[in-house]
């Protein structure tokens, strides 16, 4: 259990309009941090108003990618109390994270303890407006100011807190996909199943080709042979072909969400057929060709569900259920987000209350 020192803002900053929210535009009043050291272990747990980090230039985070995230919120339930969804998933998602990248590993208790109290102190920023949440960032950085690459003596633990609108402002609406074929998000025995920086840095440059090409976000390949689907954009993805549902194994390059789990926890329970066998493209755009590619989304913590509406693989494009949210897309958003925001009953017992 960790004893943390709560010093708050004494001034609170002016709270933004919750229906111009955005997302990651805003930050509340403070912020969490843990120190790190080598010999030492996690140490001066502390809630401070939120700032600026004062760290080395030679910091080795700032050299060496040496960092891992989480992302997960708190909801505002109709009769005004704050819950949070599966934080224990995101805290053994960030020790497996951890582990890999050579970081210093936080226990599940600690965790979820941790942000706990830091979004009691800022329960007053969980936003009520239908859609909107707090959005809460958890992180790990090597602070230890060092330019040999080797594992860092010194560490900190920080979370920030955003208050965010929903993550598309105008609804969920379907979304155009290009596949990629020629970058590689993720390889076998590298980093694709971690939440680290250097993920997402290395992904933009297919979601810059993306929008150049009149698409909204990418469909990642398998590294080895580009041959079968991983992810959209930073979402796991589903795909609906003739009654079955499939997504990506988490063997190793797919990113385990916390979203992902919970969709195919809730399609098992409604009777679905769900595979996590990998998928060849090739049998997805046959699919469509055969009309049995009934529906496409993906699955985050940010946009909840994210319906795709065009996929295109090299010359060949799918429409997907003519543009319309699938059945079962809808409902696995109206159950996900009926469950985060209290407005339906928690059957699957995955909220926590603050
Ligand atoms: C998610 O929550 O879906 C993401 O991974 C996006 C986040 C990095 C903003």
């Amino acid at each position: 259990m960790l004893n943390i020192k709560i010093t708050p803002a004494t001034e609170k900053k002016a709270k933004p309009d919750s229906k111009h929210l955005g997302f990651g535009v805003f930050y509340t009043d403070n912020m969490l941090v843990i120190d790190h050291t080598e010999g030492i272990g996690w140490h001066d747990a502390r809630i401070v108003p939120y700032q600026p980090l004062s760290i080395d230039p030679a910091a080795m985070v700032l050299h060496y990618a040496m960092e891992s995230f989480e992302g997960l919120k708190a909801y505002r339930k109709p009769d005004g109390s704050v819950q949070l969804f599966r934080p224990d998933c995101n805290a053994e998602r960030m020790i497996n994270t951890n582990k890999r990248m050579c970081l210093p590993t936080l226990p599940v208790e600690d965790f979820v303890q941790a942000v706990k109290t830091l979004v009691k102190v800022e329960e007053d920023w969980v936003p009520s407006e239908p859609g909107t949440s707090l959005y809460i960032r958890p992180f790990v950085i090597a602070t230890e100011p060092h330019l040999g690459v080797r594992t860092s003596k010194t560490h900190q633990f920080i979370i920030i807190c955003s208050p965010v609108g929903a993550y598309y402002s105008t609804g969920i609406n379907p979304v155009k996909i290009f596949v990629e074929d020629e970058y590689t998000r993720a390889c076998p025995g590298g980093t694709g199943f971690t939440k680290c920086g250097g993920n997402y840095a290395a992904s933009l440059i297919s979601q810059v080709k993306a929008h150049d090409l009149g698409y909204e976000q990418t469909l990642w390949l398998d590294g080895v042979e580009h041959k079968y689907v991983e992810e959209v954009g930073s979402m796991n993805c589903f795909f609906k072909i003739d009654g079955t549902i499939y997504t990506a194994p988490c063997v190793g390059t797919v990113l385990p969400g916390v979203t992902r789990r919970s969709c195919i926890d809730l399609l098992k329970h409604w009777g679905y057929t769900v595979s996590e066998e990998r998928l060849p493209i090739a049998d997805v755009m046959k699919a469509s060709e055969e009309g049995k590619l009934e529906e496409v989304f993906g699955t985050g913590t940010a946009a909840v569900i994210s319906p795709v509406g065009e996929l295109r693989f090299e010359d060949q494009v799918a429409y997907i259920n003519n543009g319309e949210i699938g059945p079962v897309t809808h409902k696995l958003y109206d159950t996900l987000t009926g469950i985060q925001w209290g407005t339906l009953k928690d059957e699957m017992g995955w909220t926590v209350p603050v």
